[in-house]
């Protein structure tokens, strides 16, 4: 069975052990309940490192006090199954006590300006620092060469990469891509809230950012283009919370200005809320 760590000196010397031998260590962090999305990011970080370790951990700082903290599915055997069968040596567990010694309110936060006020940190106040707050203990706990993230959390991956250059965490950030069904739904542990239909229209996610691709290629205005996705989507039966154009920066593009953008958009479908998003024009 893969090594499980509950505690924090145990995995220090597991890795610390690894490093004497030389070996690179890589990190897949995850709030568990996993799929293939998941294991295809430990499937990624085996190529560029020799042992692979993967946290499992709800975090309560990133939840806002209306979301799905509580219900968020918890399944941690099946989670130590897939990541041994996806090549992964050893599982992070830690208690929320590990994670946080002083109390979830008494604890030293990680806030990231700029690149979080846009998007999902204008609509979901705070979870961004929880985010960050505890990846960067995941980061101080593991010690990894080298971490893992899906491109899926576009702006979770931007913030990511500002907090390691900024506070200089010695490791390199990779980003992959993202998973999806058949039918072109991102696979996300959320997904399981939804019912066989509303799954069946999420899949409409997909269709609309390519839509929205091929609009801002064929020189449709960045507003027109948000515009008529956002329509589409509530025609479909959603509630959008955005749907947008934006640089890889997560900045607003000039009108007509060339360059790689990222279509994003973040939508309700019953109780159910998706993100989703397509790069384009590299
Ligand atoms: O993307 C996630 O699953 C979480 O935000 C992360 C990075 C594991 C931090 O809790």
């Amino acid at each position: 069975m893969i090594e499980t760590f509950t505690e924090l000196a145990a995995l220090r010397e597991r890795v610390r052990g690894w490093k004497r031998e030389g070996l690179r260590v890589a990190f897949v962090p995850t709030m568990g309940n996993l799929h293939d999305g998941h294991f295809s990011l430990v499937q990624l970080a085996r190529e560029h490192a020799q042992r692979v370790v993967a946290s499992v951990f709800v975090n309560p700082t990133q939840f806002g006090p209306n979301e799905d903290f509580a219900q968020y599915p918890r399944t941690p055997e099946a989670d130590a199954r897939g990541l041994q069968a996806a090549g992964c040596d050893a599982m992070w567990l830690p208690s929320v006590e590990t994670m946080y010694p002083y109390g979830v309110e008494a604890t030293v936060r990680v806030q990231v300006p700029h690149v979080t006020e846009s998007l999902e940190g204008a609509r979901r106040p705070g979870h961004f620092d929880g985010v960050a707050t505890v990846v960067s203990r995941l980061f101080n706990q593991v010690q990894p060469d080298v971490a893992v993230f899906g491109r899926k959390d576009y702006q979770q991956l931007a913030v990511v990469r500002y907090m390691v250059r900024d506070l200089a965490f010695p490791m390199e950030i990779i980003g992959a891509d993202i998973v999806r069904e058949a039918s072109g739904l991102a696979m996300s542990s959320r997904n399981q809230y939804l019912s066989a239909s509303e799954r069946d229209q999420a899949a409409e996610i997909r269709r609309c950012l390519v839509a929205m691709a091929e609009a801002v290629g064929a020189g449709q205005s960045r507003e027109a283009v948000e515009s008529a996705a956002g329509e589409r989507l509530q025609a479909a039966g959603f509630a959008p919370d955005y749907a947008v154009v934006r640089r890889p920066d997560l900045t607003v593009p000039d009108e007509g200005e060339v360059g790689p953008k990222v279509a994003l958009i973040a939508a309700r479908l019953g109780r159910t809320r998706l993100i989703d998003n397509l790069e384009f024009g590299t």
